[in-house]
């Protein structure tokens, strides 16, 4: 999917999906996996605040409930300038890709791509654990 789609997702995403009653900070992802299914997902915050799931987990964990395992691109749009995924968010996206294309977004007309290695360097995946390929399918 076009870059400018998968940000309008997102942007609905912002708009529409969200719960964020304490913040009032609302973030929207949409996430197009590699068979090009796309699921969206806005920011959910709870009471006690740590159990909050943002945006990008939402999106990835719906795609990944599906069955879908492998990230192509991810877009991200919230309602700062430039809001990047935070650290336990790309830890997430490292699961489900090595190299997906990571969308930051503040409009369809303004947003910068990322790589993985870029905003997570040097990291921690599957491929170091001694799994079995088949137990991620
Ligand atoms: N948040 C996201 O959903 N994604 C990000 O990439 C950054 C932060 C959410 C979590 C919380 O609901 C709110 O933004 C403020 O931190």
């Amino acid at each position: 999917m076009e870059y400018k789609k998968l940000i309008e997702l997102a942007i609905d995403a912002r708009d529409n999906m969200t719960y964020t009653p304490y913040s009032h900070f609302n973030v929207g992802c949409a996430v197009e996996m590699e068979d090009g299914s796309v699921y969206t997902g806005g920011n959910i915050e709870i009471a006690s605040y740590s159990p909050t799931n943002c945006a990008e987990r939402t999106a990835i964990f719906k795609a990944v409930s599906e069955g879908k395992r492998e990230i192509k691109k991810i877009a991200v749009v919230g309602d700062s300038d430039y809001t990047f995924p935070c650290g336990v968010c790309r830890q997430v996206i490292r699961e489900f890709s090595k190299n997906p294309e990571i969308i930051v977004a503040n409009s369809t007309e303004d947003y910068k791509i990322f790589g993985m290695e870029e905003i997570l360097p040097h990291s921690f995946g599957p491929e170091d654990l001694d799994g079995d390929e088949n137990d991620r399918k």
